[in-house]
């Protein structure tokens, strides 16, 4: 990871609030993924960061894309993700990502119920095989907002419907498995074990069925990978099948760091630090209660205070980190760790404020990824849409 000269450099350069990716750990992140599943196909979830920086490290890796939306598979397909590597998955699919992937072909479609299989089958990508969602109905012990595969969520169905459409798939000859991702942040190989067990009858109902997507979801910063390894690989021999992971967290949130300054400090108690950063630009302390470490970094000339590291605008939402200890004054700048996945992707124009700037380092270099927004880009939409015909 960047020195914290290396970081006051690039604040001082660049402006803050600030992101900054080093590629050379997200590399790292995608060795020991492979390391722990040799012969695993990857399939990063765009989600998680979709910057092109970010995109192309993936394409050079060899790793694929899990994409959802249009705008997923488009920037991929421009970073060099090949549509044989590209999964399309999620609960939406619509026309337009339909036509992209049917002309790309993609490889692989997760599919999340029948209605899709319908719309699909219409114009099915060329050579592309479908794998089928189930909803596995346990908690995986995370925040509600990500227990994807809890009771009543919407993703996937229940064993006797993936059945039922996996007959139906199988009998165009395109099945190619099944599909669980039980949630994001799992802590808990237990999950995992239980979603296998899960799906064994499945796929001793299904011959045809050699491939095994579990997902992605692993915890950062330290899912024990080695030990689902070592569960799923007995599992995948027993049943001829090989596998699909879909990480997205786990390979770019702790290569991501979000660098903001203090603009003011209120004594209390507690202590409220204003930062230019909060939620418009990192949404999930909002969000999920989401905890990020937050640390000074550089010399500063302010006692220690206890508190709340507040963003800039007017909700008690606004907020990065609770109950902090940190020795920060005005101007001093804050590296808020654990950045890089659901942070730029998850940013918004909410207040009008104008997205980040993002930064990319690899070992001595470092380049700007992703110039800083402006109020013209802003407005820009609005004055294009004003000058556009009207319809009445
Ligand atoms: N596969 C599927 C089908 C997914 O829905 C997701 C994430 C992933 C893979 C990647 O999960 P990961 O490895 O990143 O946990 N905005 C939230 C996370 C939402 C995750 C949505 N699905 C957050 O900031 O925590």
């Amino acid at each position: 990871m960047p020195t914290d000269a290396r970081l006051q450099a690039l604040a001082e350069a660049y402006g803050t609030p600030l992101y900054v990716y080093d590629l050379g750990a997200v590399e790292a992140r995608i060795d020991r993924l492979r390391s722990a599943f040799p012969g695993a196909a990857l399939r990063y979830a765009v989600k998680a960061n979709p910057a092109a920086c970010v995109l192309r490290t993936m394409a050079a890796a060899g790793v694929g894309a899990e994409v959802i939306t249009l705008g997923e598979a488009v920037r991929a397909h421009a970073a060099g993700v090949p549509a044989g590597r590209t999964l399309v998955g999620g609960p939406g699919q619509d026309e337009r990502l339909r036509a992209w992937a049917a002309e790309a072909p993609v490889a692989h479609v997760s599919l999340d119920h029948e209605g899709q299989w319908e719309a699909w089958r219409a114009r099915a990508p060329q050579g592309a095989r479908f794998l089928v969602r189930v909803h596995p109905g346990l908690d995986p012990g995370t925040h509600a907002h990500l227990a994807t595969g809890a009771a009543g969520s919407k993703f996937g169905l229940p064993p006797a419907a993936a059945r039922a459409l996996a007959t139906r798939v199988q009998d165009a000859g395109r099945l190619a498995g099944f599909h669980v991702h039980a949630g994001s942040m799992i802590t808990d190989v237990g999950v995992h074990q239980r979603i296998l067990e899960g799906l064994t009858p499945l796929f001793r109902a299904f011959p045809a069925a050699d491939t095994l997507n579990l997902g992605g979801g692993f915890a950062v910063p330290d899912f024990p990978l080695e030990a689902l390894a070592a569960r799923v690989r007995p599992w995948l021999a027993q049943h001829g099948a090989s596998l699909i992971l879909e990480p997205g967290r786990w390979v770019t949130a702790d290569a991501g760091t979000l660098l903001t300054r203090v603009l003011w400090r209120k004594e209390g108690p507690p202590t409220h630090w204003i930062t230019d950063a909060g939620m418009a630009q990192l949404l999930r302390p909002a969000l999920y209660d989401a905890h990020h470490p937050i640390r000074r970094v550089g010399p500063s000339a302010a006692p220690d205070g206890h508190g709340d590291v507040d963003g800039p605008l007017c909700e008690n939402a606004d907020r990065l980190g609770r109950e902090r200890t940190l020795a920060a004054g005005p101007g001093d700048l804050l590296a808020v760790e654990r950045a890089g996945a659901y942070g730029f992707a998850m940013a918004s124009n909410y207040a009008s404020e104008l997205r980040p700037a993002e930064v990319a380092v690899r070992g001595d270099e470092a380049w700007l990824a992703r110039r800083r927004e402006t109020p013209d880009d802003l407005m820009r939409p609005e004055r294009e849409a004003a000058s556009s015909p009207r319809a009445d």
